[in-house]
């Protein structure tokens, strides 16, 4: 995620892009650069890795003075943060000037070719690519220009343009990534989102996918990629602007539930070629390293742990390696047997957990090869791991870690698959299934999030209790962990998860009349031993809230509540089973009036041990 915004009028547009830029610092804060066209009909940028507050400190004494202009702000995909692939980007004859939201995924092809048309390219980004490709089309008529190349473009891209050949207008480009633009009096406004634009006007024009704008002072046209003029509505914005930076929702909590849909799919899709197998760039592992190791460590804290040890799981079944976990604050005094023979995986969602990045170095030390899988572009972990594997997820500012950790558990899957692949212990028919069942997660998680009523009253029903139980088998037990945690952080309720195996031996014991359990219930093999055990606990007078597949009707004769997820298969149902889990974290705390998204005593990242 990124955030762009781009301004046309009469209005100093240094001022217009900052402000409108902090309204976007939520999607992105690696690095942040604006591109004004001054006086003198000439591009001037300043651009600087690091926060906005660093932008606006060096533009300070710069007197930059223009009516036209680009900002943006980063969340680094392509190419780590720094001050080179902060946008805007230029063309070579520095006449154009490009920010852009997305990714580029046939980057690499466009910018050899375009090397070999003698273009020089001064950073690592995809982005680049664009205002390159746009000098090289461009033949008097930058809306030509623009269309011919965009036509190149696979991936996502919200694009803003802006040449001082043709300084009396900005061109806006939306695929796949969001656009909207703002209408004013003799000025316009294009962003990434409405609060960048509301302090100056609530008339906004919603660019829908595939359509794109020509913004001039005083009119704005707007088309689709052939060209076709399209008449739009204006949306008329009523709500409170505190509440935009979250994109309409109240909290990032519950907005960051709600982009898992995106999040998957952005994790997965770019990982499935078209012939339906998986290709991992830049991950070196090959046939013959994967031959001769004798185990896997999968390291982690929190949530990213709880990721972990479903991916214990699925490695151990498709690639049948034997798989070690711990947490990362525990692996290193436990005397792990690391040698070159391991392969050592971390998770993590910042890159920079100090535990876990402990964790990586010892391993590295023992010899071991490393893998991280992390949402954060550039950090420490992925920055000294052999390889990475990154999910992309976007920004997760709340604390509790919610779409990180279903693409994490996405990223184990693939990678679970790719190494049984490798390893040749995997059936072609067995992965052509899952694969196929894995690309259709996110239509099914947006499925779940279409109909939250029956968690909304579940969790209702919650808030003054001072203990709830979650219970499992095999993966289901495994969610039950992650489910755990994210009601107790969030709600400060006390809970344990349990195996559902277990409770006879010990737990059990904690059972009283009313006592809420919520039981797991998704893995068709343990679908019986599963009731047996949830009888047991209703016989004890616990509360039960199951969670089981849409058509495991025969649930309700033991369960009191029974919340249905949409059908898949048992291994990767849990990208599923969690969703409505965190829903109920964040409806209890929100009913108990927790701080949702900075809970009490935690913080995003946890850089001491
Ligand atoms: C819980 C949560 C934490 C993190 C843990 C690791 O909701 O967010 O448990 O998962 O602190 O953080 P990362 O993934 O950044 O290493």
């Amino acid at each position: 995620m990124c955030g762009i915004v781009g301004y046309i009028g009469n209005r100093d547009s240094v001022n217009v892009l900052i402000d409108g830029l902090e309204k976007l610092e939520y999607r992105g804060y690696d690095s942040a650069g604006i591109a004004i066209l001054n006086d003198n009909n000439n591009i001037e940028m300043k651009k600087y890795k690091g926060r906005l507050a660093i932008l606006k400190e060096n533009i300070k004494e710069v007197n930059i003075k223009g009516n036209l202009g680009i900002g943006h702000t980063r969340w680094a995909t392509h190419g780590e943060p720094s001050d080179r692939n902060s946008h805007p980007h230029l063309n070579p004859s520095k006449t154009i000037s490009v920010v852009h939201n997305g990714i580029i995924e046939n980057f690499n092809q466009l910018r050899e070719e375009l090397q070999g048309k003698g273009y020089e390219f001064l950073s690592e980004t995809d982005t680049e690519v664009i205002p390159h490709l746009i000098d090289y089309y461009y033949n008097g008529n930058l809306l030509d220009a623009i269309k011919k190349a965009i036509e190149r473009l696979e991936g996502a891209f919200a694009i803003v343009v802006m040449s001082k050949e043709e300084p009396e207008k900005l061109i806006a480009v939306r695929k796949d990534s969001p656009l909207i633009i703002g209408v004013g009096e003799g000025e316009n406004f294009i962003a990434s989102d409405i609060p960048a634009v509301i302090n100056y006007t609530r008339k906004i024009y919603l660019l829908e996918n595939e359509e794109m704008a020509v913004l001039e002072k005083d009119n704005i046209s707007i088309m689709d990629f052939k060209g076709n003029v399209i008449e739009k509505e204006i949306y008329n914005v009523t709500w409170d602007i505190s509440q935009a930076e979250k994109g309409g929702y109240d909290h990032f909590m519950i907005k960051e539930i709600f982009e898992q849909p995106k999040a998957l799919r952005d994790t997965i899709s770019p990982r499935i070629t078209k012939d339906g197998s998986i290709k991992l760039d830049n991950i070196n592992i090959t046939k013959e390293y994967i031959k001769n190791i004798n185990k896997i460590y999968i390291v982690a804290c929190g949530t990213a742990y709880h990721a972990g040890i479903v991916g214990k799981s699925l490695i151990e079944k498709y690639a049948k390696i034997p798989v070690l976990t711990d947490v990362a604050s525990e692996f290193r005094y436990n005397n792990p047997f690391i040698d070159e023979k391991t392969l050592m995986i971390v998770v993590s969602q910042s890159g920079e957990t100090a535990d876990t990045l402990a964790a990586l170095r010892l391993a590295k030390e023992k010899g071991a090869r490393t893998l991280a899988l992390c949402n954060v572009v550039g950090s420490s972990i992925a920055r000294e791991a052999d390889d990475v594997f990154y999910t992309w997820a976007g920004p997760e500012i709340a604390v509790a870690s919610t779409k990180a950790y279903t693409t994490q558990v996405a990223a184990f899957i693939i990678i679970a698959l790719y190494l049984g692949k490798l390893n040749e212990n995997i059936s072609d028919s067995e992965y052509n299934t899952i694969l196929k069942e894995v690309i259709k997660l996110p239509e099914k998680v947006d499925y779940i999030l279409n109909d939250i009523f029956k968690v909304k009253d579940i969790a209702s029903n919650m808030m003054n209790q001072d203990d709830i139980f979650f219970i499992g088998r095999g993966i289901d037990y495994n969610v039950a962990m992650e489910g755990s945690l994210k009601l107790k952080e969030v709600s400060y309720i006390h809970s344990e998860a349990m195996a559902a195996g277990e409770l006879k031996h010990g737990t059990l014991a904690l059972i009283e009349e009313g006592t809420p359990v919520i039981a797991l219930a998704t893995q068709d093999n343990l679908y019986d031993k599963m009731i047996s055990n949830i009888r047991e606990v209703k016989a004890r007078g616990g509360y039960i809230i199951a969670v089981s597949k849409e058509g495991n009707t025969s649930i309700e004769k033991s369960a009191d509540k029974v919340i249905y997820i949409p059908d898949t298969m048992d291994d990767i149902i849990g990208i599923l089973s969690i969703i409505p889990l965190q829903l109920i974290s964040y409806y209890v705390a929100l009913g108990k009036n927790c701080d949702v998204d900075k809970p009490r005593n935690l913080a995003k990242s946890v850089t001491v041990e």
